[in-house]
């Protein structure tokens, strides 16, 4: 058993090849919150891969899940986190890669599925191919709120993490998103009008 990733949530762990993420209880929720957590985000991120592969978005196959361990059981994708690689990346790679990043996540959205942290550290490149990952925040919606929170979420993302190519990585992701999602100019929209909303709220907090 080799230990692959310790997250805030979850231990993932190599198993005969296979991928285990084991969410981890954690004292600070109240025991019964803790279970409930746990079990739900599980079966959601279960629920979630499979319906984005069935979308045409990469992702692991789901080969088993524990409710009672809370343990998902995955294929393993051989590759490496986006967000380690973006620094050593020339132009034409990141316009390449981050077009097809707008791309996945317009065909989740236009399939109705929410990512729910949709980060670089959660997307995967591995050789030509981007992986999706981590759907436990997920969700199944078509409102233009949660898409355009998935946008913001992603676009912060880029802000914090790959602020000397922010406007590189947004303007081809934008162009990838366009190209696979029929209510892409709306939902940008409300990208733009929830990150309005925040500041207001910001300013006033
Ligand atoms: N199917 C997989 N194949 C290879 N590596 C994976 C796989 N799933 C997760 N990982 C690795 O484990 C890390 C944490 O997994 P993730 O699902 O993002 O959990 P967390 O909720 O802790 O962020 C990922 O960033 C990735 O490096
Ligand atoms: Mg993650």
């Amino acid at each position: 058993m080799e230990v692959i990733a310790r997250g805030a949530e979850a231990v993932l762990y190599l198993s005969d090849g296979v991928v285990v993420k084991h969410r981890i209880r954690k004292s600070y929720r109240s025991p019964e919150l803790d279970e409930m957590l746990r079990t739900t985000r599980t079966k959601r991120e279960a629920r979630l891969l499979a319906l984005a592969k069935r979308a045409g978005v990469p992702a692991p196959v789901v080969l088993d899940v524990d409710l009672e361990e809370k343990k998902l059981c995955m294929s393993f994708i051989r590759g490496e986190k986006l967000s380690r690689l973006v620094d050593g990346m020339e132009e034409e790679e990141l316009v390449r890669v981050f077009t097809l990043a707008g791309e996945l996540a317009g065909r989740l959205h236009r399939s109705g599925i929410i990512h729910g942290d949709l980060t670089t550290a959660n997307m995967l490149l591995s050789g030509k191919r981007l992986h999706l990952i981590d759907f436990g925040l997920g969700e199944v919606s078509r409102s233009l709120e949660a898409a355009g929170t998935d946008l913001l979420v992603f676009r912060k993302c880029v802000r914090s993490t790959h602020f000397n190519h922010e406007e590189l990585i947004m303007d081809s992701f934008l162009s990838g998103y366009r190209r696979s999602f029929e209510q892409a100019e709306q939902t940008i929209e409300r990208m733009l009008g929830i990150e309005r909303r925040g500041r207001y709220f910001e300013h006033r907090g």
